[in-house]
């Protein structure tokens, strides 16, 4: 089975990039550009990296951004995660970037996606990996900085499909981001939003209902609720869930507790995602791995997470049609 897993096809929707960045990768860049970070040694990163809820990660993930300054720090990081994506055959990423984590420390939006963009062009022509790009709201920053930061996305709407909203879900409700979303949509934009990943079930609701999103992310917590459960199957809204983030930050105790199954067999378009593999322990195979440990899955069930990315990906049908022949000739060959 994990012969099978490794090789099968896979389409990644919930990629914070700076959450790729790798403890040896932070070192060479702080080297580099001569910033000083708080370990001395690989091993001591990896050490640090024991979380015990969403805002214990936030603190650490936003000190390790603090690295990268340069456009070719962005590129190197983004072909970093793309290298990793062709040995674990991931055909397609939609990948989250935070822009007001490096224009707070004075690092230009356009160095962001110049760099980021580099690297995703590159990795189409020699990787043939297809790629999005999505940019996230800070939750925890206020409505202006918001709109500030979507007025610089417009010059770039060529290279971002999405917006999205991140970071600390507790204290921070979406009404705050309503109107933001709203003028993103009018421009264009597709959306979605972190909601129920240790926020309530009615976080999940608000995000639908007032941010209008096409897809959740975590959105875990929906079971929580039967009518928001029954709504997200019928209008086949798709979940972009984390195994291995969630058992890390301690939404599960354990992998055998994650819903994740239960929702794939309701029938949910679940999918299976890294969210933030430098720092949870694992890129798309270990997540598809961990799943597949702690509850035994049929190879059409494990190709049906692929199947449901390709549905809920932000391409044209006619892209999705060589990614869905290419995932069920694997499972008819496999
Ligand atoms: N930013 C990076 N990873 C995140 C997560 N899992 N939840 C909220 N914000 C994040
Ligand atoms: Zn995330």
């Amino acid at each position: 089975m994990k012969k099978f897993i490794q090789s099968l096809p896979k389409v990644e929707l919930h990629l914070h990039i700076e959450g790729s960045l790798e403890p040896e990768l932070m070192f060479e860049l702080a080297k580099r550009n001569k910033i000083a970070i708080p370990f001395n040694s690989h091993e001591e990163v990896r050490a640090a990296y024991n979380f015990h809820n969403l805002q214990s990660f936030l603190d650490i993930y936003y000190q390790g951004a603090n690295v990268l300054i340069h456009e070719q720090d962005f590129f190197d990081l983004t072909w970093a995660y793309l290298l990793r994506c062709k040995a674990d055959h991931v055909m397609h990423t939609e990948i989250f970037f935070d822009p007001q984590t490096h224009t707070a420390r004075g690092i230009a939006f356009d160095t962001v996606v110049k760099g980021i963009d580099r690297a995703l062009t590159r990795g189409h022509e020699e990787l043939a990996i297809s790629s999005k790009l999505i940019m996230c709201f800070l939750r925890h920053l206020d409505e202006e900085s918001a709109f500030i930061t979507l007025n610089q996305a417009l010059a770039h709407k060529d290279k971002i499909i999405a917006v999205g909203l991140d970071s600390s879900e507790i204290g921070n409700p979406v009404q705050k981001f309503e109107r933001v979303f709203k003028k993103a949509i009018d421009h264009g934009f597709k959306s979605v939003a972190h909601a129920g990943e240790e926020g309530p079930a009615s976080n999940i609701r608000d995000a639908l209902e007032l941010l209008k999103v096409d897809r959740v992310d975590h959105g875990v917590r929906c079971t929580e609720d039967p009518a928001l459960l029954a709504q997200l199957i019928a209008q086949k809204i798709p979940l972009t869930v984390c195994p291995l983030s969630n058992t890390k930050l301690k939404v599960y105790k354990n992998m055998t507790e994650h819903n994740i199954v239960e929702l794939l067999r309701h029938g949910v378009c679940v999918t299976i995602n890294s969210d933030d593999p430098a720092y949870f322990g694992g890129y798309m195979t270990d997540n598809f791995i961990a799943v597949a440990d702690a509850h035994p899955l049929s190879k059409a069930e494990l190709a049906q997470f692929t199947v449901n990315a390709i549905h809920a990906s932000f391409i044209s049908e006619q892209e999705k049609q060589p990614l869905l022949q290419r995932t069920l000739d694997y499972l008819e060959q496999n």
